[in-house]
């Protein structure tokens, strides 16, 4: 199950993310918001990690104007590692390295079709589980 959020600078790439989604045939819970009308980044980010934490979802993707907001945030809920990733190489190592478990992209930076191309890399890379990178995410939070 992937959790999925934004603001309303991200509504129109989430809503792109899920048509993707569906395509798919991937199951997701959409944690909001519901509009274009202005909201505040926080709380959807933080019911994004929440799920993602508490086990109800395996994944995140979190969406705003720039991917920051809902990255700082998403990263305060222990045992969240968002990831904000632009380019498919970035989205392919945190998921490989750093076990990322949420994903955070800013609508206003890039375009949705490099946007669905992130978000299926990260959906199908697995992490590594190398020692080292085992050690260092357990370093993250120790
Ligand atoms: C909203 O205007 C904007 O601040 C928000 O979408 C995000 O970019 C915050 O980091």
């Amino acid at each position: 199950m992937i959790a999925i959020g934004c603001d309303h600078g991200g509504y129109g790439l989430k809503q792109e993310i899920i048509k993707h989604l569906q395509e798919k045939g991937l199951e997701f819970k959409d944690y909001g918001c519901y509009s274009e009308e202005s909201c505040d980044y926080p709380i959807y980010a933080k019911a994004v990690a929440e799920a993602v934490a508490d086990g109800t979802c395996e994944q995140g993707i979190l969406i705003c104007g720039t991917g920051i907001g809902v990255s700082i945030t998403a990263n305060k809920v222990p045992g969240i590692r968002a990831a904000l990733c632009h380019d498919c190489f970035s989205a392919q190592a945190t998921r490989e390295h750093n076990d990322a478990n949420v994903l955070a992209m800013g609508a206003r930076v890039i375009g949705p079709g490099l946007a669905l191309k992130i978000v299926d890399i990260f959906l199908e890379t697995p992490f590594s589980n190398d020692e080292r990178h085992i050690r260092r995410i357990g370093m993250i939070e120790s």
